[in-house]
């Protein structure tokens, strides 16, 4: 497979055309990015710890019966796509109060969500990514109640499938966000599953393992990056569940 045409430059990911049709390559880059690009920096090899984590969790998906755009890692940072027709919106599931929603609304950090909550924002760093209803994704013509309800439903099956595959590495799965997109009449799951798109504590010393590390100043991003991809995809003990 050839590498064609740069399609899209997003914060972190590069998208490729290729010399097969509906298929893409995405790069992950090294940059690093927080607060709608407000903070910006590159670290040596972090786009190679997503592009790993991602491949990881996208092949554990797939034998789980979830449909992504994930073929197959071409080089560590990357890898090879299904082309969509991508929905500008950013999913995100919560099992914990943390960030925006313990910024916006009255909700105490760390407090459990049970049932996990789904929130849905426009995908538009111009406007903050506002926080959307049903309702208004209809009116915007983003997606129809039926897709509404399928990418719910995905969302929440991924959500069951991660905490419990985090949780065997002592890890709780704070939030995620996630992106979809269309092939056909099918949708299917795009973008990235990683540490810059999940927000993980360790179990036992609550400490962040993921982008809050980079957006808070708490550590060495590039050791926890490091150290979580190991924990993730190349787990040596499995810590027994909670
Ligand atoms: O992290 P922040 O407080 O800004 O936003 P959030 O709404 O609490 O984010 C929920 C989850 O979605 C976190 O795991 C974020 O890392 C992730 N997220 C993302 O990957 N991309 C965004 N544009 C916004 C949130």
């Amino acid at each position: 497979m050839k590498q064609g045409n740069l399609l899209y430059t997003g914060k972190a990911k590069s998208v490729y055309r290729t010399d097969i049709k509906g298929k893409l390559i995405v790069e992950f880059r090294d940059d690093i990015t927080a607060f709608d690009g407000g903070k910006k920096d590159v670290l040596a090899n972090k786009g190679s710890y997503n592009a790993e984590v991602s491949a990881f969790i996208f092949e554990y998906l797939g034998k789980n019966g979830v449909k992504t755009h994930f073929v197959k890692m071409l080089d560590p940072r990357r890898m090879i796509v299904r082309e969509l027709s991508m929905i500008p919106l950013e999913v995100i599931v919560r099992n914990v109060a943390a960030g925006s929603i313990v910024r916006n609304l009255p909700f105490r950090e760390g407090t459990e969500l049970d049932p996990p909550v789904i929130v849905i924002d426009l995908k538009d760093d111009s406007r903050h990514d506002p926080m959307l209803n049903d309702d208004l994704i209809v009116a915007l013509g983003l997606a129809t109640p039926g897709e509404i309800k399928k990418m719910k439903g995905i969302a929440l099956e991924i959500n069951r499938l991660l905490a419990d595959l985090l949780s065997m590495q002592g890890i709780t799965l704070v939030d995620f966000k996630i992106e979809f997109g269309r092939q056909g009449k099918t949708i299917y799951l795009g973008d990235e599953i990683s540490m810059d798109s999940m927000r993980l504590w360790d179990r036992k010393t609550g400490e962040s393992l993921d982008k809050d590390v980079y957006r808070f100043d708490k550590g060495d991003v590039l050791k926890v990056y490091d150290s979580v991809m190991k924990r993730i995809a190349h787990p040596t003990t499995k810590t027994a569940k909670k």
